[in-house]
């Protein structure tokens, strides 16, 4: 179930059934992200344009953002030429701008870092949600 936090300016929204629960993911913004804590998203812990710069890098699709006011998504675009890196065990990792086309023809665009499921038993693909680790896939 969707999970929405808010300060004055915007809601990150978390969905935990597509979260991959790396620790790579929030360690870089422990202040706002803590999964020790409950809540684990604290909106106080940094000002708005930290917060949307993370979640930007969540690879997942797990945590989304908008503008309260106007609903607005925005995300920054990033300055890097694409790199695709295959992690062992683990998802096919995409750095850069890309554009995602789902089997239904929906285009998402995705910023900073997308994982991708190589392993064929993640239950959000294309995206990775970190069943690779349950099924123990090696490759
Ligand atoms: S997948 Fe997204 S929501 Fe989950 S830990 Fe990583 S950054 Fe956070
Ligand atoms: S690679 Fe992570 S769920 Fe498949």
């Amino acid at each position: 179930m969707e999970k929405h936090y808010t300060n004055n300016d915007i809601t990150v929204v978390w969905k935990p059934d597509v979260c991959i629960h790396s620790t790579l993911c929030w360690r870089s913004l422990i202040k706002v992200f803590d999964p020790r804590r409950r809540p684990w998203i604290d909106m106080d812990g940094a000002d708005t344009e930290a917060i949307i710069a993370q979640v930007e890098k969540c690879p997942s699709g797990a945590l989304s953002w908008h503008r309260n006011q106007s609903g607005e998504t925005k995300p920054a675009s990033v300055d890097v030429e694409t790199i695709v890196e295959a992690t062992p065990n683990g998802p096919l990792m995409v750095y850069g701008n890309i554009k995602v086309k789902d089997a239904e023809g929906n285009e998402t665009s995705k910023h900073k870092v997308t994982a991708f499921c190589r392993c064929g038993a993640s239950n959000n693909k294309p995206y990775c949600d970190g069943s690779h680790r349950k099924v123990d896939f090696k490759g």
